[in-house]
């Protein structure tokens, strides 16, 4: 059995097959997406869609994972739920940003990420952490990748992440969920943060949001109500580049909250967004 207490896990080789799969992947959506685009079923509301090809991706990410790495388990968005015995848990998202995708909107991507239950330091909300991912960007061509303490790189180039700036001149991406319920608080929280800040960015990938961010081409990040597929790679990627990732209020951060930065401007914007809360709960 290949346990991960036989093999020690070599991160940098999953970051690398990660890649790989995701290239390949984000290469044959894109040359799919030029045939046009078939929407396949909606899920939590009417907007939010699926397309055939978010399914194909997801099974040829799986297909990919387990010929690579047989005893490792998969959970992907639409439904992928392998359980492995390695102790490594594959994370896909075949496409971030599919109402980009169906729109033919270039941010839209696929992310891979190799993750663990260890609850050590970096664990997310949901009790994993990515130990290796790649985001790829096909439109941009461009491949996001990052190992546990091996750092983070764009097309082979290390990231450095976003400078510390104060709030006001930061340029913040966010993102809404699919549910009136959700967007309703949303749409307040963001009434109180856009006077804030610089400027807001909506991309509509969560994925592309975090590599932009460990990029330096955003300054800050932050959206509730995401899942493991949307953040697992991203925020490997982000933290690699020197990015603070925070739940609200000490809590880990992953789907209640997850905001994103440098450091000191992750404390104000955490600042920002708790006020923001706190004055929904008030009312
Ligand atoms: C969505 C995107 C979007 C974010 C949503 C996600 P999907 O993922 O990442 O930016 O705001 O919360 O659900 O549906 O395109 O895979
Ligand atoms: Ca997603």
């Amino acid at each position: 059995m290949n346990s991960a207490a036989e093999t020690p896990v070599n991160a940098q080789e999953l970051a690398e097959i990660a890649a790989e799969i995701a290239r390949s992947v984000g290469v044959q959506i894109r040359a799919i997406r030029a045939e046009g685009v078939e929407v396949a079923d909606t899920k939590s509301s009417s907007a939010d869609v699926v397309t055939y090809a978010d399914r194909l991706a997801e099974s040829l990410t799986q297909e990919a994972l387990l010929a690579r790495r047989p005893h490792d388990g998969v959970v992907g968005e639409e439904g992928a739920q392998v359980s492995g015995t390695s102790g490594i848990t594959w994370v896909v998202d075949p496409i971030d940003g599919t109402v980009n995708y169906l729109y033919g909107l270039p941010f839209y991507g696929v992310s891979i990420a190799a993750t663990v239950a260890d609850g050590a330091p970096g664990t997310m909300e949901d009790g994993r952490r990515a130990i290796a991912g790649a985001v790829y960007l096909p439109v941009f061509d461009e491949l996001f990748t990052a190992w546990d303490g091996g750092g983070s790189y764009v097309n082979g180039e290390s990231l450095t992440g976003p400078a510390t700036k104060p709030l006001d001149v930061a340029l913040l991406a966010t993102g809404f969920g699919y549910t009136r319920e959700r967007r309703t608080e949303q749409a307040h929280v963001i009434q109180q943060v856009l006077p804030l800040v610089r400027d807001i960015r909506r991309m509509g990938s969560a994925a592309a949001d975090l590599c932009m961010l460990a990029a330096g081409r955003l300054d800050a990040y932050f959206e509730r109500g995401l899942k493991p597929w949307d953040y697992a790679a991203a925020v490997l990627i982000a933290r690699e580049s020197g990015v603070q990732v925070l739940g609200l209020e000490g809590a880990a951060p992953g789907e209640s909250m997850l905001i994103a930065a440098a450091p000191n401007t992750a404390s104000e914007l955490h600042a920002a967004v708790q006020t923001a809360y706190n004055s929904l709960e008030a009312e």
